[in-house]
């Protein structure tokens, strides 16, 4: 697999330089441009070799990234791809894996089916909220968790000695990941609403924050309410600084500004997204993640 295909989508082509340069391969720019009446279009320049792989992270705008990579893979085939992987860092709609209300969609099942009969054979991303969701995907689907390569590539830059907390249950894996590679404790954080005055309050299951500095891990930051009210309540209770570390920067309309107000001293995001943020936001490289899968399973076929 010697080309790489960068799509259009904000924040691909970083990313697919990078995963290029890793595997020792040809770079092809897709070109782009949104006709008046708003439809997309892409066109791949080059004759490609027979296994190709396309990054197209779905970026906002999600739906239009999303069309591209359909398009994409239809521009693949007629330039001579039989073999397509579409390396999405990014994979939208994922929160939305399951019918919360009757009559909802399964979103993520609906665009991984979507991307399968458009004739992609594997699809990889980055961090997806849950890994059970890649079962919807009907070829080879894999999912590459960030946090040990982001661990060692930013142990220079936290603080010594740091607690890492998830921000509830769910996201505990994710801080038991980022510990181990630092060799430090986790926890999770849980709520407590007190009955009488009705008053929120958010600290660790066991460990004591008070005096320590936290490291945050989730796989997202969408409008930053999440880690924005943890961070203040941490703060509030004694916790000497916090620092996020995260998958996904979506960072939604005011999220930056939330962060920064709550008290967010820097948040270390994987590239799966364009860059956005001023200083508070800074960029992990993981595309070498892919690079070593890729090389992993053309070894093993
Ligand atoms: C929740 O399940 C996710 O892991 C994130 O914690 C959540 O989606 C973040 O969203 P927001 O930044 O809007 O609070």
């Amino acid at each position: 697999m010697r080309t790489v295909i960068a799509g259009p989508s904000p924040g691909s082509r970083r990313f697919a330089e990078s995963l290029a340069a890793t595997m020792g391969a040809r770079l092809v720019v897709v070109e782009h441009k949104v006709f008046p009446d708003g439809e997309r279009y892409v066109r791949i320049p080059d004759p490609l070799e027979s296994e190709v792989v396309i990054v197209q992270t779905l970026s906002p705008p999600q739906d239009s990234s999303i069309i591209e990579a359909l398009l994409l893979a239809d521009a693949a085939e007629g330039q001579g791809a039989e073999s397509l992987t579409l390396t999405a860092p990014y994979m939208a709609y994922s929160r939305q894996d399951r019918r919360f209300l009757p009559g909802e969609p399964v979103s993520i099942a609906a665009i991984m089916k979507a991307f399968a009969s458009a004739g992609y054979t594997r699809l990889i991303t980055i961090e997806i909220h849950k890994e059970e969701t890649l079962r919807y995907y009907p070829g080879e689907a894999f999912s590459l968790s960030p946090y040990r390569y982001m661990a060692e590539r930013l142990r220079d830059k936290l603080p010594p000695n740091p607690i890492v907390l998830a921000p509830d249950l769910g996201a505990l894996r994710r801080a038991r990941e980022m510990a181990e590679a630092l060799g430090v404790e986790y926890d999770y954080l849980v709520k407590h609403r007190d009955r009488v005055t009705g008053e929120i309050t958010i600290e660790p299951k066991e460990l004591d924050a008070a005096g320590r500095d936290v490291i945050i891990v989730d796989d997202i930051i969408s409008t930053g309410g999440t880690i924005a009210r943890a961070a203040s309540l941490l703060l509030a209770n004694g916790a000497r600084s916090v620092i996020v570390v995260v998958a996904h920067a979506l960072l939604a309309g005011n999220a930056v500004e939330k962060l920064e107000r709550a008290g967010v001293q820097k948040v270390y995001a994987a590239n799966t997204l364009p860059p956005k943020g001023s200083g508070l936001v800074e960029y992990v490289d993981v595309a070498p993640l892919v690079g070593d899968l890729l090389a992993r399973v053309n070894a093993e076929a």
